[in-house]
């Protein structure tokens, strides 16, 4: 069976006191939800306060992005050993990283195996845009996005992986997929492309999630379906909702 996760990608907000204040406030609503993996991914600077604020219950932190070097001239970037004494998580490929930080499949590729090898679970990024969904491409494009950031990996290094479906259109906008659209293409895209590279019983295993304007009222209507296993969630897990919002999960 695949336990849910339900992370919160913070993006660029919060300071680093708002960051802490705002994990002291809902960890111990958090942590009495069972049957949930949790997840909060802030900005990085702010990772070792909020690792230090929920240390002892069963909240993970995750950074939100990560180089695939070790270490060396690389101006701006983390290396995998500076995240692993705070985080066991890191988001790969986000489609914001992707857009205006110029990500490209190959770069993911290398980050997943990276993280892999210092034992960081990597949250893997996928999606189609507005302009690709209408295009009737969503299918080919999120299938060969899986293929591209899972290229070289065994299947037991694929199983630790976490895949998030996001398609762009519904990030941000309150227009979120529809419970049918996110599962489907979760189902072919995305699981059926792991079994086709890994087989099926590493499909069985991975956990994939939605994301794209996920909130308290919409959660258990993904969660329902079978192949959705929780949610990368943005603006909702800003919020004190965000106790809510996991609780419906499950
Ligand atoms: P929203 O939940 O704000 O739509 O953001 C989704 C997202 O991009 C999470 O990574």
């Amino acid at each position: 069976m695949r336990t849910p996760i339900i992370a919160g990608n913070w993006k660029m907000n919060k300071t680093a006191v708002e960051a802490v204040t705002f994990s002291n406030e809902i960890k111990d609503a958090l942590n009495q939800i069972e049957g949930v993996d949790i997840v909060f991914c802030p900005p990085a600077i702010n990772i070792p306060g909020v690792a230090e604020a929920v240390k002892g219950t069963k909240i993970g932190v995750g950074a939100q992005n990560m180089y695939f070097e070790e270490s060396g001239a690389f101006t701006g970037e983390l290396a995998p050993n500076m995240l692993t004494p705070f985080c066991q998580y890191v988001i790969l490929g986000h489609s914001e990283r992707r857009a205006y930080f110029g990500e490209t499949d190959e770069g993911v590729n290398k980050k997943i195996k990276a993280a892999l090898a210092h034992n960081l679970t990597p949250m893997v990024c996928v999606g189609e845009s507005l302009e690709q969904n209408e295009a009737g491409e969503t299918q080919s494009f999120v299938s060969g996005q899986v293929k591209a950031a899972f290229a070289g990996l065994t299947a037991v290094q694929a199983a630790r992986c976490i895949i998030a479906y996001e398609p762009i259109w519904a990030i941000g906008t309150g227009k979120s997929a529809t419970v049918e659209q996110a599962g489907g293409i979760i189902k072919t895209a995305v699981r059926d492309t792991i079994a086709e590279l890994f087989g099926a019983e590493t499909a069985a295993q991975i956990r994939i999630q939605y994301g794209g304007s996920v909130k308290p009222h919409n959660i258990a209507d993904y969660m329902a379906h079978p192949d959705i296993d929780g949610a990368l969630v943005g603006g909702a897990s800003l919020k004190p909702g965000f106790v809510e919002l996991v609780a419906n999960a499950t």
